[in-house]
């Protein structure tokens, strides 16, 4: 019977394109199960989006000196595109910045607060005073109270994975302006989670087949006990929290949006209401959303757990108008050439480069045989080029090679008919007539590793089943019998493009083409052994080009050199000749906040600076616009050079020298470590 079955994806933030450990995780695997579904009759919407809301959105921005509507636009257009081009088959990939994820999302709030859900606390938050904005998560940076990490944010502790409030971290500092924060009262919505607990804990003992890794996390999080947590921020950018639910609870809605992590999950609802739409048939959503028949299934990474399979269903089970999802595959993560991926190191293979050197179906292919399913796992490019080589191109490229090849050359492009069958035939017609049922069920049980196995095992045996019938003999000896082996091996041919469609769906069409089939295909078509004889097949051409080791080289020098660049080497300058200390006295270092940073025009490296020194303020000018976007200037406390001799560049006076620290091309300012007012002097 056709199933009802509604899948989404993580939503992936629009701060920076899609790299492997996304695909890995939650894209790849969800768009296998997707299309085996749709192979198999039933009834899927898969829904996919961008997350545009959220500090990491809003700290690029700012870093760039652009708005962070103009982030998420960028990101959405290149991330929506590299999707494409990966074979991603969303039904519907939408945005959390359109107007209905705005309204789905207000409702649902709104919702909440009508059943008296939520907790209103008031309470004192970190506020940086430069900036004028109150720190939520990742605007605050601190030590982690848990491992001592110095650098963690206000939400997590990217050491140690602990999941934080900015109260949480030790000696906070503004991730703005690195200002000490102050505390400042706010008034904030909570969702009860601590009064959720039981009814949740006895939710998923319903799931105890879920996967284990996914089991193992939600317990630890039932075992420390469920902490209330806020669902709105003082932030700019984000949903407003309506204005109707904040009047009545005599709050004042200025400046206030819905937590990234409140409104991320609803745009699974929200992108569905907008296929419905686009579909002319508006009320059509509710039918996946609002009928308890409907198979939900969230496709996400490991860090993505707690939202899932905690918030998210305690949200929607307050709501009470929504199904809950039926399962929540999470995958671990995917690490790369033994090191863990790092977007900020530029450690990361990202989609679209890999798109335009390599074909889509050897990386799905590839990352489908390693997927971290139930543990880490490691992505090279040498393993990626054996697989390829070794699998793609040499075990099923080469089957279906040898096999259109033949019939070319002796059966005029033809079928030819099957007639009596060896024991090694039905040996291999078996194991083609029981394959949808073995590789669809380990889909559906989320074993894609095994699944991709099973089918390039079917491919090996084909290969073997060739080599032992020797057409090539069999053409003379006996030509009925070759006749039936290349039947066989015809049929076969099209069984694997069925079968592997769901994991190489370029190469599935390509290989149906060739066979000159149609390409409306039903996945247990793939037992039916379609060919009739005489049916013309098209000349082979070969699927699977080698992949040369010049092509993977530059890709590892590149991850290698990145990896390194990171590392502080020891190719420090020599120290300078001895000073005393008077020399040293005779410099006037200072605190200075930058108040303006522009570029000087027509110039390649120059900036132009206004910076407070004291109650002095003058102009700076530097070369360091190849290492800093000016809008990240602003606020910062640096140190200069007080009383250097003016000079004058590109007729501009500049009045002292920034200090920063070099190595091997790279510039970092100095700047003081706590807040100091600027004309500190320094010593
Ligand atoms: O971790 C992330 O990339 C989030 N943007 C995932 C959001 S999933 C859903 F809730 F939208
Ligand atoms: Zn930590």
């Amino acid at each position: 019977m056709s199933e009802k079955i509604l899948v989404t994806s993580a939503l992936p933030y629009a701060n920076g394109p899609i790299h492997l450990g996304h695909l890995a995780g939650a894209y790849l695997p969800a768009d296998i199960f997707v299309r085996y579904h749709r192979l198999n009759g039933d009834d899927v919407v898969y829904i996919c989006g961008s997350d545009e809301h959220g500090v990491p959105i809003m700290l690029r921005a700012r870093k760039e000196g652009v708005s962070p509507q103009e982030v998420v636009d960028r990101y959405h257009t290149v991330i929506k595109k590299s999707f494409e081009q990966f074979g991603m088959s969303f039904d519907y990939y939408g945005r959390t910045s359109s107007p209905v994820h705005y309204e789905t999302s207000q409702d649902i709030f709104r919702m909440l607060a009508t059943k008296d859900e939520f907790i209103l606390k008031k309470e004192k938050q970190l506020f940086d005073p430069e900036a004028g904005i109150f720190l939520a998560d990742r605007f605050v940076r601190g030590i982690c109270p848990k491992c001592g990490y110095e650098d963690a944010y206000g939400d997590q502790c990217e050491k140690c994975g602990t999941s934080l409030s900015p109260s949480d971290l030790i000696e906070p500092r503004s991730a703005i302006t690195d200002a000490v924060p102050v505390m400042k009262e706010t008034t904030h919505w909570y969702l009860p989670l601590e009064k959720y607990q039981p009814e949740l804990e006895q939710w998923i003992a319903g799931h105890s087949d879920w996967k284990s890794n996914v089991l193992g996390q939600i317990k630890s999080w039932f075992t420390d006990g469920l902490r209330d947590r806020a669902v709105t921020r003082d932030l700019p950018w984000g949903v407003p929290v309506p204005e109707d639910v904040a009047r009545k609870a005599g709050v004042d809605a200025k400046g206030k949006v819905l937590y990234v992590w409140f409104d991320a999950p609803i745009g699974y609802i929200s992108a569905t209401r907008e296929w419905a739409r686009e579909k002319g048939d508006p009320e059509l959503w509710k039918k996946y959303w609002q009928q308890h028949d409907t198979r939900l299934i969230h496709f996400i990474g490991k860090d993505n757990i707690v939202f899932h399979c905690i918030i998210f269903p305690a949200v929607l089970k307050a709501d009470g108008r929504f199904v809950l999802p039926e399962n929540v595959p999470a995958n671990e993560f995917l690490n790369l050439e033994g090191d863990k991926l790092s977007t900020s190191r530029d450690y990361a293979v990202w989609l679209h480069e890999y798109l335009e050197k390599f074909e889509p179906d050897s990386l799905r292919y590839t990352l489908a045989s390693i997927m971290p399913e139930s543990k880490d796992a490691d992505f090279s490019w040498k393993d990626f080029q054996a697989r390829h080589n070794n699998e793609l191109a040499d075990i099923l490229g080469n089957f279906i090679n040898r096999t259109l090849t033949f019939v070319h050359k002796y059966f005029d492009g033809k079928t030819p008919a099957a007639s009596v069958f060896t024991a090694e035939d039905e040996q291999l017609i078996a194991r083609i007539k029981e394959a949808p049922q073995k590789l669809g069920a380990l889909i559906d049980r989320h074993q894609y590793k095994n699944y991709v196995r099973e089918a390039m095992d079917l491919a090996r045996a084909a290969n073997k089943y060739f080599n032992d019938r020797a057409p090539w003999k069999t053409r003379k000896e006996d030509p009925e019998a070759c006749a039936t082996t290349l039947n066989i091996c015809l049929q076969t041919t099209y069984a694997l493009s069925v079968l592997l469609d769901p994991v190489l769906p370029f190469t599935g069409r390509k290989i149906r083409a060739r066979l000159n089939m149609d390409n409306t295909i039903h996945w247990n078509s793939a037992a039916d052994m379609p060919l009739k004889a005489g049916h013309v097949i098209d000349k082979p051409e070969i699927i699977f080009r080698k992949i040369e080791d010049s092509a993977i080289e530059p890709e590892i020098e590149r991850l290698q050199k990145n990896k390194q660049g990171n590392t502080v080497t020891s190719s420090a300058a020599p120290v300078k000749d001895e000073i005393t200390i008077d020399d040293f006295q005779k410099l006037d270092l200072r605190t200075a906040r930058v108040l303006k940073a522009e570029r000087v025009p027509k110039t390649d490296k120059l900036v132009r600076l206004e910076v407070e020194v004291g109650e002095e303020i003058r102009t700076i000018v530097s070369g360091i616009a190849h290492h800093y976007d000016v809008g990240e200037l602003i606020g910062r406390t640096i140190i200069i050079i007080a009383n250097l001799k003016p000079v004058k560049l590109r007729g501009i006076e500049s009045r002292g020298m920034l200090l920063t620290a070099e190595h091997d091309g790279t510039l970092s300012l100095l700047t003081t470590m706590g807040a100091m007012p600027s004309g500190s002097s320094i010593a």
